[in-house]
């Protein structure tokens, strides 16, 4: 299934469920796992980000509100800032993504979905072969293309591997993913229009970049915390 709004997530602990927020924190994520990062913290709030950045060592902490750097954060929340990343730890705060990332935290199987590790997360939900849900973090509680349709390209590669069941939301979903282009959908959206005004047009351009890395984010709870490792 592909629910269309984070708050409709009820139930979790017996669900594999796959957070997309293609614009740009689940991007954003998969390409700091990419870059050596040994983990990212997702957390809702620029307090919790600060709290936690003082617990442990050496961590950066990333992130934005209104698609602007956190004053006082070591990094923004565009993906093409996160390189070379070997051994750290991240700890993230955006305004829609990360806070999907936490609600979803209770989940039987947690994974932070893109278009970047499209065909990487495909491949791993087919080895585990179980029911899915697609959870949008959506723009400020609103329906957002990207998201929608990130999951429909994850579920047109899995298509391609296995008969899959799909309801009536997934269908909508594959189909705007079989007959728009990444770059088409990104550049189209809302948030995307808005990115580009802020002048992150690289940065939509390289979220739209389908199967570009082969790293699966999959989250854990410790010590009451999600945390998420590829
Ligand atoms: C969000 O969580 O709302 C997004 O990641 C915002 C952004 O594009 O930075």
């Amino acid at each position: 299934d592909v629910l269309f709004y984070p708050e409709k997530l009820k139930n979790v602990e017996d669900k594999v469920v796959v957070v997309l927020d293609v614009l740009r924190a689940t991007t954003t994520i998969a390409t700091a796992l990419a870059a050596g990062a040994k983990e990212v913290y997702p957390v809702s709030s620029i307090r919790e980000a600060f709290s936690l950045k003082k617990k442990i060592p050496g961590a950066l902490v990333g992130g934005e509100r209104g698609g602007i750097k956190v004053p006082g954060f070591d990094l923004g929340n565009s993906p093409l800032e996160y390189q070379n990343l070997s051994g750290k730890t991240i700890i993230l705060s955006s305004t829609n993504g990360t806070k999907a990332l936490t609600k979803a935290s209770q989940a039987k199987n947690l994974i932070a979905g893109s278009i970047i590790n499209a065909k990487a997360v495909a491949n791993y939900l087919g080895r585990l072969n179980l029911d899915v849900i697609f959870l949008p973090s959506g723009t400020d509680f609103q329906f957002s293309l990207e998201d929608f349709a990130g999951a429909g390209y994850i579920i047109s590669l899995l298509a391609q591997q296995k008969k899959i069941y799909l309801s009536d939301q997934a269908f909508v979903s594959l189909k705007l993913a079989q007959n728009n282009s990444p770059e088409e959908v990104l550049t189209r959206s809302f948030h995307g229009q808005r990115l580009i005004n802020l002048g992150f047009q690289k940065d939509v351009e390289y979220c739209a970049s389908l199967n570009l890395l082969d790293v699966v984010p999959v989250g854990r709870v410790s010590e009451g915390r999600l945390v998420i490792e590829s």
